[in-house]
């Protein structure tokens, strides 16, 4: 069977990232048949409008890595309850122009990662808010919300919680089905 492919995007830009840690959990629990790529998203500068011709060579290659990848896998921090700016800077690039958006019809995994006891689930029902806008179809279920995030990773940034890791490994299941679904059906899911 033909493997799905992913790219995963993560949401801190930061060395020593709970979010990076968890999206390389990701990659270690994940089922046989999909493969996750991880995009760069650290180069990209603030999106302008009036340089919206000339698209930046970091955004060429985000595009061109959804374009080409049967799902999107996110792993988020919460900041002041809601997505950080670089990660909604990526979308927005990623997004435009409208009539060559590469989300619509992609299937969209969310996770977040937070030291707080709200494991970043504010910021993550922003995010589906605005893959609602860009016809992505998101999975419901089981949410990946990791509280307290030192307590679950081990010094070497591995994750150590097998409760986490088994909900993170289902909902990678529910992701691959989804985005095997959806790429068998052959359906372009345009925008109105
Ligand atoms: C600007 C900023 C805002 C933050 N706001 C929140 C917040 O609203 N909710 C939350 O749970 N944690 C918040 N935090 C704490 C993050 O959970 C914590 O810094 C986490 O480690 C960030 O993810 P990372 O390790 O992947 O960089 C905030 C951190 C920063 C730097």
């Amino acid at each position: 069977m033909e493997k799905i492919k992913i790219v995963g995007i993560v949401g801190s830009l930061r060395k020593g990232s709970y979010n990076r840690m968890l999206m390389d959990a990701a990659i270690e629990v994940k089922p046989e048949d999909c493969v996750i790529e991880v995009a760069d998203i650290s180069q990209i500068p603030l999106y302008n409008q009036d340089n919206e011709s000339e698209v930046p060579q970091p955004v060429v290659v985000l595009k061109e890595k959804i374009k080409s990848a049967d799902a999107i896998l996110v792993a988020t921090p919460e900041y002041n309850y809601s997505i950080p700016g670089v990660l909604k800077n990526a979308i927005d690039w990623a997004s435009r122009p409208y009539d060559l958006d590469v989300f619509s019809g992609k299937a969209v995994g969310l996770m977040s990662a937070s030291i707080g006891q709200m494991g970043g689930g504010r910021a993550q029902y922003h995010l589906r808010q605005s893959f609602v806008f860009l016809n992505a179809f998101t999975i419901n279920k089981p949410e990946v919300m990791v509280s307290f995030a030192p307590e679950k990773f081990d010094g070497e940034g591995r994750l150590k919680d097998d409760k986490t890791k088994e909900v993170v490994r289902k909902m990678l299941v529910n992701l691959i089905e989804l985005a095997r679904i959806l790429k068998q059906s052959g359906k372009v899911f345009e925008k109105i």
